[in-house]
């Protein structure tokens, strides 16, 4: 995704239309953490040098790649080129200079995962989890991790139970565009489908900006408030409670990751790109009394 974050096509398609709606001013700020300045003027994606031979004073606005400078590394070592030890990029705080918390011009914050992590000062640090040189992130290996679903049967009800349990922030975090859905389905013992929990709003996971007219989902740039944010908190568990419909034999729950809503996929003409299709998280199923 840094090696991407200049050709992204839903970046590209997102900045267009920040662009189209309210000017170019609002499409260059994008630029702060998608693009890094060099010191000779060019302007470079998330690539090497902006995590490893870089200055900034205040956040990413300031961030410059100098390629006199030592390249940082976990430790000195014997290179072609001059190395430093840097602590703070091995402990993942040099990640918050971009991943902190974003601003948009209503002063309303629409990506939070630093604040998110530093609820748990004590927490493992951003690389002990996206530990790889390609910085995983929403895929399918750690989105299985990510949480655990379970189904219990009570009188005539089920008590749906999803957890946060395998990351370090909110779930999903980043983007406002994140959704997360949880599907309950309750079939008969022919395998018919007798109900299902499509219509609860409860069972969505994200975190749904509005405009000033109180329309939602709203992009960043157009959001005064924060509609709701539905998202599993780190380490949180969560309850839903449904009602078993008659003729149930089976219940089984999913839960489904998408980069952006398909609303919004659609819109942009994205839908059948690959990294707009939704990911399976987790799935569990059992018997009803
Ligand atoms: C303060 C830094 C910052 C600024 C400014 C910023 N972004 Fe981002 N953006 C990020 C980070 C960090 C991520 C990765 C978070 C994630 O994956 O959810 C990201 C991810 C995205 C994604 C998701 C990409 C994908 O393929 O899933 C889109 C779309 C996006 N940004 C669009 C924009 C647009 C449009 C603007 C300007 C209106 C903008 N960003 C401004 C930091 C920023
Ligand atoms: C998003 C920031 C980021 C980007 C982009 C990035 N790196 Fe790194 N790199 C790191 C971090 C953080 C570490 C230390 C990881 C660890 O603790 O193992 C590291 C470690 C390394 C190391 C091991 C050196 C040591 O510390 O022992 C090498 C070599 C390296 N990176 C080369 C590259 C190259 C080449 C690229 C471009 C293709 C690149 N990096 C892009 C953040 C980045
Ligand atoms: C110069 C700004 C910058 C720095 C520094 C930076 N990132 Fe990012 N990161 C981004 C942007 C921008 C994106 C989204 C790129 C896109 O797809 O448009 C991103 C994407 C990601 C993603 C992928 C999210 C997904 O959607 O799957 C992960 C994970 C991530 N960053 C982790 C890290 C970690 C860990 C560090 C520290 C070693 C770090 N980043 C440092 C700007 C930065
Ligand atoms: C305890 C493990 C853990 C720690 C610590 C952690 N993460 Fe994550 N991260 C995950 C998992 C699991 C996912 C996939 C689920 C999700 O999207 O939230 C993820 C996803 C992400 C994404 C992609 C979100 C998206 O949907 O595009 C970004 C960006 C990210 N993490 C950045 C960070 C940063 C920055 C830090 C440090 C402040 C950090 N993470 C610390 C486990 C962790």
């Amino acid at each position: 995704m840094h090696a991407e974050s200049l050709q992204d096509p839903l970046y590209l398609a997102m900045r267009a239309w920040a662009r189209d709606e309210a000017g170019q001013a609002a499409a260059s700020a994008c630029m702060t953490c998608h693009a890094v300045g060099t010191f000779e003027g060019r302007t470079i994606g998330v690539d090497c040098e902006a995590c490893h031979q870089s200055r900034t004073v205040a956040g990413p606005k300031d961030l410059t790649v100098d390629t006199a400078l030592p390249v940082r590394a976990r430790r000195k070592a014997d290179a072609p080129h001059a190395t430093v030890a840097d602590a703070q990029l091995v402990s993942g705080a040099f990640c918050l200079v971009c991943h902190a918390e974003l601003h948009n011009q209503a002063g309303l914050p629409v990506c939070t995962t630093g604040p998110e992590a530093a609820e748990n000062p004590q927490g493992p640090g951003c690389l002990s989890c996206h530990r790889a040189h390609d910085f995983p992130g929403a895929v399918p290996a750690l989105l299985a991790r990510a949480a655990t679903l379970a189904i219990e049967p009570r009188g005539n009800e089920v008590i749906v139970t999803v957890s946060n349990v395998g990351a370090g922030h909110s779930l999903p975090t980043g983007s406002a565009l994140r959704q997360i859905r949880l599907d309950v389905v309750f079939t008969d013992r022919a395998g018919r489908r007798v109900g299902d929990n499509a219509t609860d709003a409860a069972a969505l996971f994200a975190r749904l900006l509005q405009d000033k007219e109180g329309k939602s989902p709203a992009p960043p740039w157009r959001a005064v408030a924060v509609a709701r944010d539905t998202r599993l908190t780190r380490g949180e568990l969560r309850r839903l409670t449904y009602p078993i419909p008659a003729g149930a034999a089976a219940v089984e729950a999913s839960l489904t990751y998408r980069r952006a809503p398909t609303a919004i996929a659609e819109r942009l003409n994205l839908e059948a790109h690959k990294f707009l299709q939704p990911i399976e998280m987790a799935r569990f199923r059992r018997g009803l009394p």
